[in-house]
């Protein structure tokens, strides 16, 4: 074994999963567009304040999870983006997006890093598939990102699943509400935790989020936000259920619901799998009104969208057998040698079938004949084409189906015929 394994929290995907992840992006890249969303690329690191103004100095993410380091010891630090939302706003302000049109559909699918203890389904790098709706907030945009969520998972076959939703109101609302969390949590502050009492001064929502069995006691009888919402907050989410409603989306409403990012403001929600154990999460998102004027803009930019863990979504299908179907074909033609004089001629051949659009894959390890035909087998190529002396001299080969084991001896024109008539075109998506 190497003294090289992959660092703790990563992992290597081989191309019988590749498939798997290729299949399911395939999924994401036509819904996406189906609701008008196109893709969005941002780079890899941020300076570090983009996220601790984007989603809160108190937050897990921000307080322990994120890889920063410093270029040089006067440069600015940076920090690997533990999530695409902050980025991805940033990269909405900078470029002005808004002057170009007043509303932006955006959607990606991209690598995260998170600092957290490894265990199933959690990774200190892993993948989510998202959309943002940038430039206009309201239920009908907010049920437009849940939607094409939940189509998702619709069209991957994924089935109970639970949707969870909650209203976290305005910010008035949630000040209202922090005064009166400070107020039930203070008779018990000698019973907190270390980091629930910094966060009952900066923060307390947060307690909320804790996950110490000893404070989620006492966090059991908290107030609830539901009841200082004021009118507008409680219409706006009825509207949002209205259309889940009317979309035939199953929910449950759970006002404890808070999310670990401190950017939501009304809707927000969270999907879970029960297939997943301990970290059950798949996805989850919200609207985010407040995140453009924390990262600096003069200008209101309204938003909602969610992520969806890429890892926890194949974990979930892999447990519901939804990659049985999933058959990566070999290549079309797999060209056989006779013997090594013939090698030069072998990839020849292969080299007019490629260009002819035909998937060929042949022997470079000068392997025998019988362990080329193994090798033909076990990438499950469909057909083998022998070149042997007399195939040379008269410029005609065997073609021999794997499948069937028919044989048929052909000009190289007639092999490619027959390799690329419609039929087999089509299920070799050529
Ligand atoms: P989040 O809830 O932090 O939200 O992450 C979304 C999903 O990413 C989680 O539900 C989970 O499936 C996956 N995930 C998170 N951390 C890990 C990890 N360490 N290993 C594996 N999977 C993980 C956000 O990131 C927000 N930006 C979502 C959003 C978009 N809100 C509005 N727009």
């Amino acid at each position: 074994m190497s003294q090289y394994q992959a660092v703790k929290g990563t992992r290597d995907i081989f191309p019988e999963e590749a498939a798997q992840w290729k299949y399911v992006e395939g999924i994401v890249h036509s819904l996406a567009s189906l609701y008008g969303f196109s893709e969005i690329r941002t780079p890899v690191f941020e300076y570090t304040e983009l996220f601790q103004r984007g989603i809160g100095a108190t937050t897990d993410i921000v307080g322990k999870e994120m890889f920063t380091f410093q270029p040089d010891p006067k440069g600015r630090s940076l920090t690997l983006r533990p999530e695409m939302t902050a980025g991805v706003m940033r990269a909405a302000i900078q470029k002005n997006l808004l002057s170009l049109a007043p509303v932006h559909k955006l959607y990606y699918i991209s690598e995260l890093f998170r600092k957290e203890r490894p265990q199933a389904g959690r990774q200190r790098q892993f993948s989510q598939f998202g959309a943002e709706l940038i430039g206009v907030s309201s239920p009908a945009a907010v049920a437009e990102v849940m939607t094409l969520m939940m189509q998702v998972f619709e069209s991957l076959g994924l089935h109970g699943l639970k949707l969870r939703v909650n209203t976290l109101g305005d910010t008035a609302d949630r000040l209202r509400y922090r005064e009166a969390l400070q107020g039930y949590f203070a008779p018990y502050h000698s019973v907190l935790d270390e980091a629930s009492k910094e966060r009952l001064e900066k923060n307390p929502l947060r307690i909320l989020d804790s996950k110490n069995p000893a404070v989620q006691e006492i966090v059991a009888g908290a107030p609830k936000l539901y009841d200082y919402l004021h009118e507008v907050a409680v219409r706006d989410f009825e509207k949002v259920l209205f259309y889940l409603e009317e979309r035939g989306i199953a929910y449950e409403i759970d006002h404890r619901l808070v999310r670990g990012l401190d950017y939501y403001c009304y809707t927000a929600f969270e999907v879970t799998s029960s297939e997943l154990g301990a970290q059950d999460a798949i996805g989850g998102g919200g609207r985010y009104d407040g995140l453009a004027r924390e990262l600096g803009s003069s200008s209101e930019v309204p938003a909602s969208g969610f992520a969806v863990g890429m890892e926890r979504l194949l974990m979930t299908m892999e447990k519901q057998g939804l990659f049985a179907a999933l058959n990566p074909h070999g290549p079309v033609v797999y060209v056989v040698v006779q013997s090594q004089e013939l090698a030069d001629n072998g990839l020849q051949v292969a080299y007019r079938l490629r260009k002819a659009g035909i998937m060929t894959d042949i022997d470079l390890a000068a392997r025998s004949m019988k362990a080329q035909m193994r090798e033909a087998n076990r990438i499950r190529a469909s057909y083998a084409l022998f070149i042997g002396t007399t195939e040379v001299e008269t410029g005609l080969y065997s073609l021999k189906n794997l499948v069937t084991s028919e044989q048929t001896t052909l000009s190289l024109e007639g092999v490619m015929e027959i390799l690329r008539e419609p039929a087999a075109k089509e299920f070799y998506k050529l």
